[in-house]
């Protein structure tokens, strides 16, 4: 699969095809082993305590070191691989003021329902957005069914602040929103900026090139929405936005320079960081690993390793009168129908779904707990520096808002897939206008 990649270089969406396909066969192959590995309490609690042992003797120092090791890039590889030992780096983040994030403290805006509104949604039309992504362009690929567009989130007890895209540009003026994450959260920047574009002349806006950090820019604003391609957090060898690397996933378990130098000029932060952990064991190669002896931790590990580098930096670099920083939580994935249908139902996934899911319970087993608990936890260290913007609840009933067979596909579909629709559909990004919508009033709503 490498090789075709190679030949291909310049195809960035053959990428996304192929982490899609990868991934699907990934999660159908390693669920059951990465559920067993998560579960599996021995192995893990003991790396715990003895990670919280090493925490309580070390100083803390809580600056990253000052010497760059040898970049990672795609074509880093390990010598040789040993097994996670529990080390942690150096630094220890103090717990920050305890306030809950996010909240006014009188309504949970992320406990709610979907109510079906086609007065005020779509909030723009897929076809005005020049920036639209032919991932995420469901009507133009076909779908026709396009309920999924008008869908409004209403928390219970309280409404969102209405979508106003002056007011809107009016808090971002003078300033740079940057997004810093995978490729859900290149769909919410998408999202962003098309809900933000309509209202910019044509000649005072412009888009950078694709790259790692791709800028949107307002000139009467004086304004730039921006995407930094980080999926890890952390500096790896997948960074690389258009050729990143699956097979071999290295990341630096105590470096977020590389990123932190383009984020770091940002007012208001978006972060996300799930689905690349979700695909079995990654490698860790340490700063000072000079020999290029990696270790291996499975994908909970090596996430919680990355929260905690980024948590440092937020901790040691945000000012919060003059940063805003937000962390969205893990997108649902809705791979397997008989986690909501009746028993005895035909095999399936999010492909033919059309309306949201009404169990106000769902959840799937997509949305890892103890990831859940984790997240929460490193968040809980910054207290009000960072606030959750928590899409999983209200994001896991929406099993109709998946692309599935309605996007472009750069590679050529065998006979045999366009018989089987399901067996090629993509059940993890989000059409637009769709769900990223509405995680981005909610953002608006807490800015
Ligand atoms: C902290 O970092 C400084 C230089 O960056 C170094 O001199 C010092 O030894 C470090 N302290 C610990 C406890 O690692
Ligand atoms: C909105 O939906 C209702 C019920 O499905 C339908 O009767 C009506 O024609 C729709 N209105 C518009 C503007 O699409
Ligand atoms: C535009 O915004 C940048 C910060 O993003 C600021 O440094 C600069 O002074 C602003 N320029 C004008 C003309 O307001
Ligand atoms: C997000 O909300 C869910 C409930 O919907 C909760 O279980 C979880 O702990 C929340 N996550 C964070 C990071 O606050």
């Amino acid at each position: 699969m490498l090789h075709r990649w190679q030949k291909k270089r310049t195809h960035f969406p053959l990428i996304i095809a192929l982490v899609l396909c990868i991934f699907l066969v990934c999660s159908i192959l390693l669920t059951e082993r990465s559920i067993q590995q998560i579960y599996g309490e021995d192995h893990r609690h003991t790396s715990l305590k003895q990670a919280s042992l090493l925490k309580s003797t070390v100083l803390a120092n809580s600056t990253f070191p000052s010497t760059s090791p040898v970049v990672l890039d795609r074509f880093t590889t390990c010598r040789s691989t040993v097994k996670y030992n529990g080390r942690k780096p150096g630094w220890m983040v103090t717990p920050k003021s305890l306030d809950p994030h996010g909240s006014d403290g009188s309504c949970d805006v992320f406990s709610g329902k979907w109510i079906f509104d086609n007065i005020s949604y779509p909030l723009y039309n897929e076809q005005d957005c020049p920036y639209m992504s032919d991932q995420l362009a469901c009507h133009k690929h076909g779908r026709s069914d396009l309920r999924y567009q008008h869908w409004r989130w209403q928390p219970h007890g309280c409404s969102l602040k209405k979508w106003n895209v002056i007011e809107m540009w009016e808090k971002l003026r003078g300033k740079r929103l940057m997004f810093v994450g995978d490729s859900l959260n290149r769909g919410q920047w998408i999202s962003m900026v098309c809900l933000l574009q309509s209202v910019i002349p044509e000649d005072k806006r412009s888009m950078s090139p694709n790259a790692h950090l791709t800028i949107f820019r307002a000139e009467e604003y004086n304004a730039t929405v921006e995407f930094l391609w980080a999926p890890l957090l952390v500096d790896s060898n997948s960074d690389d936005p258009v050729n990143h690397r699956l097979n071999e996933r290295i990341m630096r378990p105590d470096s977020v320079l590389r990123h932190a130098a383009l984020w770091e000029h940002a007012d208001i932060l978006v972060f996300n960081s799930y689905l690349w952990w979700r695909q079995g064991p990654v490698k860790l190669l340490w700063a000072d690993q000079a020999n290029g002896v990696c270790e291996e931790i499975d994908g909970l590990g090596g996430m919680e390793l990355a929260m905690e580098a980024w948590a440092n930096w937020v901790a040691s670099n945000v000012k919060p009168l003059k940063k805003r920083v937000f962390f969205v939580t893990m997108s649902p994935t809705h791979l397997w129908n008989r986690e909501w249908e009746e028993p005895g139902s035909e095999e399936g996934n999010c492909y033919d779904e059309n309306i949201p899911i009404r169990d106000s319970l769902y959840w799937g087993s997509g949305s890892d707990l103890p990831t859940m608990q984790m997240v929460e936890r490193v968040l809980s260290l910054l207290g009000s520096m960072v606030s959750v913007v928590n899409i999983t609840q209200l994001s896991e009933y929406r099993k109709d808002g998946h692309p599935s067979v309605y996007r472009k596909f750069w590679e050529k579909l065998s006979s045999e897939q366009l018989r089987n629709p399901a067996s090629y559909s993509d059940c993890i990004h989000w059409c637009l206008p769709g769900v990223p919508d509405v995680w981005n009033e909610l953002l608006f709503h807490l800015l």
